[in-house]
């Protein structure tokens, strides 16, 4: 069952009716200032940083769900003497939190913008949400029509609750917060200023860009006592009290007296800001915070004009950002996920890392070190500066041994202790991160910046010493097999085989030592042969010979290795466990087969001559595909294995037990693709992908135009259902999977190399896509007995690699 559909022209996903079976939301903002939105308007803002800077409240887990968000209400008097029960009419365009049933309702998400459409009893309201670009306020444009022959007079109220800053304090540390909030009210705008007296140099306004007739800042009073969103005392008698905030629960909103003659339509502009002011310039009087930031700020919208040209800029923004690459194929389910909805969530998940998500409180990790990297891999073509950017605070928080924090928090880039370090895979994927950004770009410089260890700027070293160090990391941390050791984690933050964790509460991960010198990961072998040989790469381009011979010395030793120690018979291991017994191994009882070195090792093209890359995927065809995805090991675990850690806490079929945990999925597509199977890989591509299955919405449940982080596997009793949509390294590696391994188009150092694995029902393709500054409008298509190879503009060229130029346009053609 569907609840919606795409609108591809609008780059839209139309949502027809508010009861999805969760929330599905999107994201606005994209430099600093962000807001989680859902299809009945909740969710939350913050600026930069979903922890330690957060400008409304939100309740997860809440009950019901997604309460707090950017309410509006209407209410209508009229209709009291109309109803026996002498009640107003009251309703939200989006539906919650009253839950009045609308005569008609529709939501848009779209890039970087959300408009709701409500209509009761002949009053249409349109809500345009959206950040403008390089902006720190949220903006929703108002719309209200009478759509009847008869005149009206309706009340419109505003309301967000307010957060106080701190999310985490907010949610814990009652005893001072009831009594520190404060506010200030000029005209239409209200500010939010707790703790500016004080530490902070920031605060808050939520503003109207009409007079108003009311306004409430104490939630307390908003709503009455024991009263609630869904029946705020004001609304319900139409008159908010002018309250003003000190210390409870500070909130805001406005209150509007509105008529309307028959058919006449009027807008207004609410603005939600986040200012900051220098230390001596934060007051203008004592109990009188500096407003001139904000008042500079409302007036860039203070006119209906101003607002729709920040939108149009908006909408040309991301016609840019998603012009770098765009497909035109036979199938417009595979067009839209390409051109648009995974290109817009690679985007999400880097600005997000693994921060804020309806399943993601924004107040536990921050950006992951991994995470970061894999994300890059998925936007690194639509702002390379960006990348650029990203990949030398990432490479600032490595120690001087090349582990590296396996945290960051976005606000102050540092490091998150708590966690800390011996995630023994995070070095390796720095060298992932920084190879694609150079073949995109063929910015090698990017290897010269000085960049600190530890964010100590007195250690700082040339980008290229801390791959250097993240090579060798791997290479000074081997075990008995002569395999990486896996230390806290790899990949899967679940295998905890140093930690043996035995009582609630304790972290699976960072309980026990950091180091174990026995525990080995097959996984981070295969990464080091795959990366170790970018890195080889990179050393041979800079023409440090001698080290490249080097890294190949090690990175053969490793495949020997894999291929003695690490290979079960029909797949490879996953690893060693801390007594150097097999783990995922036929002779094992529970988890005899992992997906995660079948994917690694085959892309690493580990036993590709010798028939195991075979074996493994024929393996994982037969154990661990289902109809809805991969899943990542069998048989699941159905006891808790103190030595093996998280992976065997979750019920069986879920999460890293066996659950269909989509990150690694595209993982055995482009292993499929390295061994030529175009048709598996394509199969494999689309069971997993949102715009192919909208139409089982309902037993999926999460967002039909994103990927989520898992899929419950054929073990568990909800088999098919998703959870943890949006920030997941799916995205970017599916990106990858489709982009580069099935169409072809991969980037290298000297140009744009073209290699489709294409499916057989496809006859061809063409793309245009933005390479250094070229935009190379390109065809591909079959051969059929004509002769093959690629031609650039008319020039046939003796490899399929379209070499990088100046000129600003190329024609291409490739015959397959
Ligand atoms: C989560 C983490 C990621 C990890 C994966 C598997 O998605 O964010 O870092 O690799 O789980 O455990
Ligand atoms: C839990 C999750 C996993 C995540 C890890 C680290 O183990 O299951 O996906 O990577 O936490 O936060």
């Amino acid at each position: 069952m569907k609840y919606g559909h795409f609108d591809d022209k609008a780059r839209e996903y139309v949502i027809e009716t508010p009861k999805t079976p969760l929330p599905w939301i999107n994201y606005l903002g994209s430099d600093d200032f962000f807001t989680l939105i859902s299809n009945t308007a909740g969710g939350y803002a913050f600026y930069k940083d979903a922890r330690l800077r957060r400008l409304t409240r939100y309740r997860y887990n809440n009950n019901p769900l997604d309460q707090e968000g950017f309410r509006l209400y209407v209410r209508e008097e009229e209709k009291a003497k109309e109803n026996k029960n002498n009640k107003p009419l009251i309703w939200n365009p989006s539906w919650q939190p009253v839950k009045t049933e609308l005569d008609s309702y529709s939501c848009r998400h779209g890039m970087g913008y959300s408009i709701f459409e409500g209509q009761k009893n002949g009053i249409k309201v349109s809500q345009t949400m959206f950040v403008p670009v390089s902006e720190n306020a949220l903006l929703y444009h108002v719309k209200i029509k009478n759509t009847t022959k008869e005149k009206k007079s309706i009340q419109l109220f505003s309301f967000i609750e307010f957060c106080l800053w701190d999310a985490n304090d907010d949610a814990t540390n009652f005893q001072r917060n009831y009594s520190i909030g404060e506010v200030e009210v000029h005209g239409s705008a209200i500010y939010h200023k707790t703790e500016y007296r004080e530490r902070r140099d920031h605060y808050s306004v939520f503003w109207c860009s009409r007079k108003v007739d009311g306004f409430d800042t104490d939630m307390d009073i908003f709503n009455g006592p024991y009263g609630s969103a869904s029946c705020p005392d004001a609304v319900i008698e139409g008159k908010c009290r002018n309250s003003v905030a000190h210390g409870w629960r500070p909130c805001a909103s406005h209150q509007l007296n509105i008529d309307l003659k028959a058919n006449e339509e009027t807008t207004v502009t609410f603005g939600l800001g986040y200012i900051r002011n220098k230390a001596d310039e934060k007051f203008v009087a004592l109990d009188q915070i500096n407003r001139q930031k904000a008042e500079e700020m409302m007036a860039r919208y203070d006119s209906d004009a101003k607002v729709e040209k920040a939108f149009k800029e908006l909408r040309k923004h991301w016609d840019e950002l998603l012009s770098h690459l765009q497909i035109k194929s036979s199938d417009e389910k595979l067009d839209r996920m390409v051109n648009i909805w995974n290109q817009y969530q690679c985007m999400v998940t880097f600005n997000m890392s693994r921060s804020a998500s309806y399943f993601e409180s924004g107040m536990g990790r921050g950006m992951g070190f991994r995470d970061s990297c894999q994300d890059l891999l998925g936007f690194v073509h639509i702002i390379p500066s960006r990348a650029r950017e990203r990949i030398l605070d990432i490479a600032a928080t490595q120690f001087v041994d090349g582990s590296a924090y396996h945290q960051y928090q976005p606000l102050t880039k540092r490091g998150n202790l708590a966690v800390g370090s011996g995630f023994n895979d995070d070095p390796l994927w720095l060298i992932a991160g920084t190879d694609a950004y150079i073949r995109e770009t063929g910015d090698f410089t990017i290897l010269d910046e000085m960049v600190p260890f530890d964010n100590d700027e007195s250690l700082a070293q040339p980008l290229m010493e801390h791959l250097r160090r993240s090579f060798n990391y791997t290479v000074t941390h081997l075990g008995p097999h002569k395999l990486p050791l896996i230390g806290r984690a790899d990949w899967n933050d679940c295998l905890n085989l140093n930690c043996f964790s035995e009582h609630p509460g304790e972290s699976f991960q960072t309980t026990g030592p950091s180091e174990g010198p026995v525990a080995e990961s097959i996984f981070i072998a295969g990464m080091f042969v795959k990366y170790g040989k970018a890195y080889e790469a990179i050393c041979r381009k800079l023409n440090l010979t001698d080290e490249a011979d080097n890294c190949a010395t090690h990175i053969k030793a490793m495949e020997e290795a894999v291929l003695k120690a690490g290979w079960d018979g029909e797949w490879f291991l996953r690893a060693y466990d801390a007594f150097s017994k097999p783990v995922g191994s036929h002779n094992n009882e529970e988890a005899q087969i992992f997906i995660e070195p079948q994917g690694m090792c085959v892309m690493a093209e580990i036993g590709k001559e010798t028939g195991e890359a075979e074996k493994a995927l024929n393996s994982v065809h037969k154990l661990l595909e289902t109809k809805y995805g991969v899943t990542l090991n069998y048989p699941p675990f159905r006891r808790y294995h103190l030595e093996l850690g998280e992976i065997s806490s979750y019920p069986p079929g879920v999460k890293e037990n066996a659950g269909i945990f989509c990150h690694n999925n595209p993982w055995i597509t482009v292993a499929e693709t390295v061994l030529g199977h175009a048709d598996r890989a394509w199969e494999l591509y689309r069971k997993i992908c949102p715009a192919y299955i909208e139409e089982i919405s309902e037993i999926h449940r999460t967002e039909p135009y994103v990927y989520s982080q898992m899929i419950a596997g054929n073990a568990s009793p909800r088999f098919g259902e998703a959870k943890n949509s949006w920030l997941t390294g799916t995205s970017a590696w599916t990106f990858l999977s489709i982009s580069q391994a099935i169409l072809g188009l991969v980037p290298d150092y000297d140009g744009l190399k073209l290699c489709p694995c294409i499916p057989s029902w496809m006859d061809g393709y063409s793309a245009k896509r933005l390479f250094r500054g070229t935009e190379l409008n390109i065809k591909v298509e079959r051969a059929n007995g004509n002769e093959k190879g690629l031609w650039v503009n008319g020039e046939k060229q003796k490899a399929n690699i379209i070499p990088a130029s100046k000129e600003s346009k190329a024609e291409v053609l490739l015959r397959i």
